[in-house]
């Protein structure tokens, strides 16, 4: 397969743009949860970006936004050099088919009564597209770029196995020939002996059809071997974003420092040993998240700047940014 050191992203042009994007969920009672609250990045045509994080760091919720699925409360999101907030429900729906999203569970995103070629047509009939044998057409073609074979299409989703509905579900994206699509956690629920065969399968698709992919796991294995870049998450900020191999072997934020060094691999054992930070305590909640810097009630570099002052999103190496105010480009705190 093609791994993320060995494909190249030779097109510069931005597929996703978010400056200071938020979302936030109001909760009965007036309180409201912050679940992204400003967050700036840009997806570049043809790479893969990881986006790696705790549970609750706001991971799923950037990804549902960025294919649409949730309104930015506020920033903005451009897909290219479009605003889509400027654009009419007609245009907009036109632009956002390009944009899909792939979920964990392959189960919970197929309907259970319906075959899968029903299923894997319903997104065209959506959208509008083609005939109804050109809509068969297409899903067949789908299947089969999916390594799936034809025969299943009369099938339904229970006489099939993890592996093989997670492939419906990128087959069923396939047929409005996507540019991006976000992958939020999509080996996570599958056996680990099938992972290797549906990241393999990413690859090559984005090979062939240059695809460009958000790519979202706890897995920082799979970051490692997926992303040309990645960022990181901490209580609906991004903490640290450059490319994978300088955060993994370099990470610049105590955050990621501290994320990596809970992980076995693939960490250079050097750094796990000299820089090993214990992340000790819950994540605060996005309801009443720590002034100053986010991350400041389990850092262990705090001051009191970092109470009352955000840090700045800052690029402390070339594509490489953090939000710190003491990190520096060797790694050191101070
Ligand atoms: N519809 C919603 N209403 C209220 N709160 C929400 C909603 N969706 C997400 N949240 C909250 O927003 C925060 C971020 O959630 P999100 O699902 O984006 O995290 P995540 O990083 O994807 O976590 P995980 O790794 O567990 O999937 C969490 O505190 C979550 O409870
Ligand atoms: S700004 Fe302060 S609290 Fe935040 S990560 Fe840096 S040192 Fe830690
Ligand atoms: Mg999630």
């Amino acid at each position: 397969m093609s791994t993320a050191s060995q494909s190249s992203v030779e097109d510069d042009r931005n597929i996703v743009t978010v400056e200071n994007l938020k979302i936030h969920f109001p909760l009965k009672g007036g309180q409201t949860v912050k679940a992204v609250d400003g967050v700036s990045f840009q997806i570049r045509a043809g790479e893969t970006l990881g986006i790696i994080g705790e549970s609750g760091s706001g991971k799923s919720t950037v990804g549902r936004a960025l294919v649409g699925l949730l309104k930015p409360t506020g920033g903005t999101l451009r897909y290219g050099d479009t605003d889509i907030s400027a654009l009419s429900a007609s245009e907009y729906k036109r632009l956002r088919k390009n944009y899909q999203i792939i979920f964990q569970d392959p189960h919970a995103a197929l309907n259970p009564r319906m075959t899968i070629l029903q299923s894997l047509v319903e997104p065209m009939e959506i959208q509008g597209e083609g005939t109804r044998e050109s809509r068969r057409k297409t899903a067949l073609a789908a299947l089969e770029r999916a390594g799936l074979a034809t025969e299943i299409a009369l099938r339904h989703p229970h006489e099939l196995s993890g592996g093989q509905k997670q492939r419906i579900n990128i087959a069923r994206a396939l047929t409005v020939h996507p540019q991006f699509i976000v992958c939020d956690e999509v080996v996570a629920a599958l056996d680990v002996s099938v992972r290797g065969s549906i990241l393999n399968l990413f690859a090559d698709l984005q090979e062939e059809l240059g695809l460009t992919y958000a790519f979202i796991t706890h897995d920082i294995s799979v970051v490692a071997h997926v992303s040309q870049r990645v960022g990181v998450m901490y209580l609906g900020n991004m903490m640290e974003l450059g490319p994978t191999d300088a955060v993994i072997e370099n990470p610049l934020h105590p955050y990621t420092q501290a994320l990596l060094s809970a992980e076995p691999r693939p960490v250079p054992s050097d750094m796990r040993e000299d820089r090993r930070i214990r992340l000790e305590g819950e994540i605060p909640s996005p309801v009443a998240p720590p002034s100053g810097c986010r991350f400041r009630t389990r850092c262990p570099f705090a001051t009191e700047k970092c109470k009352t002052e955000v840090p700045q999103w800052r690029e402390i190496v070339r594509n490489h940014r953090v939000a710190c105010h003491y990190a520096t480009p060797d790694g050191r705190i101070g």
